[in-house]
């Protein structure tokens, strides 16, 4: 299976959490590692070029850091752009069809702040729920996510067990099964 990392994170070079991930996940085979902001310093996306590389992957991983319960922006216009009617869903859009989709956030807030009710609100799993409806939306498989919380008490030994646990998850994980 071929993977696509698509990252989108706004400042790679200053990155702990994310740049590491991307570090690791450049050694690993079957995997292409794209960063979305590194690409596209203006913001203009090559949609072409785009549609391209999900072309020749199986598998898309999103990964990004948690910015306001959210993506960073050019992720958001990434789908906005690439995902096209009559490429992505509607007729003749078929493209995206029976490919898996995940995501992979890194968050500061820690796992007790993102459970019902508490600081957060609500869980990252409710928080990131667009995505699922994104993929069920073109037809793909959504895969559980992949977060590590609490990054801003990470200690150098927790980042290398998450770049461990990271290419675990890609090597073991299944499509979620929502109907
Ligand atoms: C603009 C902005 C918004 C953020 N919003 C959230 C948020 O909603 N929830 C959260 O858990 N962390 C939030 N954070 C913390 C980031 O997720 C955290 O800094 C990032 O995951 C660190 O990853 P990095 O080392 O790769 O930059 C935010 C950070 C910034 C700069």
């Amino acid at each position: 299976m071929k993977t696509l990392i698509i990252v989108a994170h706004p400042d790679l070079q200053a990155s702990r959490i994310n740049r590491a991930w991307v570090e690791e996940l450049s050694k690993q085979e079957n995997v292409t590692v794209h960063s979305l902001y590194n690409e596209y310093p203006s913001g203009a996306i090559d949609v072409k070029h785009e549609q391209e590389l999900l072309d020749s992957h199986d598998r898309v991983i999103f990964q990004y850091p948690f910015y306001f319960y959210s993506t960073p922006p050019l992720l958001t216009q990434w789908f906005n752009d690439v995902l096209e009617v009559g490429w992505a869903f509607g007729p003749g859009g078929d493209h995206m069809r029976g490919k898996q989709i995940g995501i992979a956030i890194s968050a500061g807030g820690t796992a007790a702040a993102y459970q019902d009710g508490g600081h957060n609100l609500f869980t990252i799993q409710d928080l990131t729920k667009p995505m699922a409806s994104i993929a069920n939306y073109v037809h793909a498989d959504y895969l559980p996510l992949f977060v590590l919380h609490g990054v801003n008490n990470v200690t150098d030994e927790e980042l290398a067990a998450s770049r461990a646990a990271y290419v675990n998850h890609l090597a073991a994980v299944e499509p979620v099964v929502y109907k």
